[in-house]
């Protein structure tokens, strides 16, 4: 099969597709793709979620608008069936590749899910066949991890015997289906036909622009939007940091400042989490070690925002020694332990680093998540004799939280915002003494 015949059997929905990888990501994608009328396998090495998918169930808990209900409908239809067992994919002509894409301690990628994928796929896949990969990956890493695993596994040289191609995902939890139909795509092809192919196939799915692009410019553009997140988030933290030192209100001064004509300063908060912000800026990074490119500005947002739960640690500590206490020996209420509001994803969490300090102090730890099944109990009943509460996530139910109660229910009624979802003059009026994350106290 060459691209042109390829091309053609995506346009009339014959092509086979396969999704490597049913995460937050892949998951979605898979539905998406069946629902337009393709055949999707799923291939998924954990067994529990292949036996959910084949249910009709979504594994993911958070609040994911339509994905139960898109779930549901692809497994009736039978136009999506999950899998561990590589040797199904003998058939496909479509292969995406949605594995996560870590970095270690050290900010170097881990890609034992992808080389893996590869690995495995490599052999079975079939003379013609188009490999996309979806991860985020280092500048570079088309080049030089993805395209040798491919040829040598399957002993086939790309542009002849299959073809490659690369289309970061711009999706967040929560707005996943939104996100996949509406916002437009970067479609790195390892020539213009494969990219024009890509672009026929997401048509179906996407109703925004699709931009043809090689390797590198899709590695580099998914890179760099979330280094930039990164750096404009990191931007507002210093500002927070320097408003609570100087008196000010960073609530106040970013909406005076945005005022002011091409300004659009992001949110401070508790600290950055979840599969992409903390490490896309690292795989930017990555692609230019041992180059005379002298990095500066990308490590030190990185330090700021990694730097923000131990922010919060102090904003707990002040607290308590203005009540007459210190962290060790309180008992303190976290707020959230997902990195993101309404999600069930811990990955890389404040929360987390916030908890281990705390503990690591002598305080004794308490957290409440209603998304995270370890943490959904009665958030009362944990209130109950704490000396502080630390909102860390801005969950809804946060925001309605009834401050009185709260009040009551605390040994000591001290509550810390780290991400300005509680209004102050509420939070007084109810007796609670209010700490928030870029306001002076
Ligand atoms: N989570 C996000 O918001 C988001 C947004 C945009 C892009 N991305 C990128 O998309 C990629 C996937 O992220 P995610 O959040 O979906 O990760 P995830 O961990 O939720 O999903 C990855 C899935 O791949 C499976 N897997 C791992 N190795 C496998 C293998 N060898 N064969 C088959 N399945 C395997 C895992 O079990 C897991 O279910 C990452 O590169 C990430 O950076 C994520």
């Amino acid at each position: 099969m060459n691209i042109k015949e390829l091309h053609s059997k995506i346009e009339t929905r014959k092509a086979k597709l396969a999704v490597i990888g049913l995460g937050y990501v892949g998951l979605p994608v898979a539905g998406m793709f069946a629902e337009a009328g393709f055949d999707v396998l799923g291939i998924e090495i954990r067994p529990e979620r292949v036996e959910k998918i084949n249910a009709g169930k979504s594994p993911i808990e958070g609040e994911e608008p339509g994905l139960a209900e898109l779930m549901a409908r692809v497994a009736k239809t039978g136009k999506l069936h999950a899998t561990s067992d590589y040797a199904e994919l003998r058939q496909h002509d479509v292969i995406l590749i949605d594995v996560e894409t870590p970095v270690d301690e050290t900010h170097v990628p881990r890609y034992e899910a992808l080389r893996a994928a590869l690995t495995s796929l490599a052999p079975v896949l079939q003379p013609g066949a188009l490999v996309i990969i979806e991860s985020t990956i280092a500048p570079g890493t088309m080049q030089n991890v993805v395209l040798p695993l491919l040829e040598k596994g399957s002993g086939r040289k790309v542009n002849e015997g299959f073809y490659l191609g690369n289309c970061p995902e711009r999706v967040m939890p929560g707005k996943l289906l939104v996100n996949l139909r509406t916002l437009s795509r970067v479609v790195g092809g390892g020539s213009t036909e494969t990219a024009e192919t890509m672009c026929a196939l997401y048509r179906y799915v996407v109703q925004a622009d699709l931009d043809p692009a090689d390797w590198i410019t899709a590695e580099l553009v998914k890179t760099v939007e979330n280094a930039y997140r990164d750096v404009q988030i990191a931007f507002a933290n210093e500002v927070a940091l320097i408003c609570e030192e100087l008196g000010g209100n960073v609530w106040k001064v970013r909406e005076l400042v945005n005022k002011s004509p091409y300004r659009q300063m992001h949110l401070p908060g508790a600290g950055v989490g979840g599969h992409c912000i903390p490490k896309d800026p690292w795989l930017l990074a990555y692609g230019v070690q041992g180059k005379a490119v002298p990095l500066r500005i990308i490590p030190s947002a990185r330090a700021v925002n990694d730097g923000m739960p131990a922010h919060i640690v102090d904003l707990v500590q002040r607290a308590l020694t203005k009540a007459g206490r210190s962290i060790a020996g309180s008992r303190i209420l976290v707020l959230g332990y997902a990195y993101l509001e309404n999600s069930d994803d811990t990955r890389n969490s404040p929360s987390e680093v916030l908890v281990d300090n705390l503990k690591q102090m002598g305080a004794e730890v308490v957290v409440h998540d209603p998304w995270v099944a370890e943490f959904n109990t009665d958030l009362w009943q944990k209130a109950q004799n704490s000396d502080a509460a630390v909102l860390m996530t801005a969950h809804s139910v946060y925001k309605t939280l009834d401050l009185a109660v709260l009040k009551q229910a605390l040994r000591t009624p001290i509550l810390v915002d780290g991400r300005h979802v509680v209004d102050e003059t509420n939070a007084r009026a109810a007796g609670l003494d209010y700490y928030c994350v870029g306001v002076s106290a």
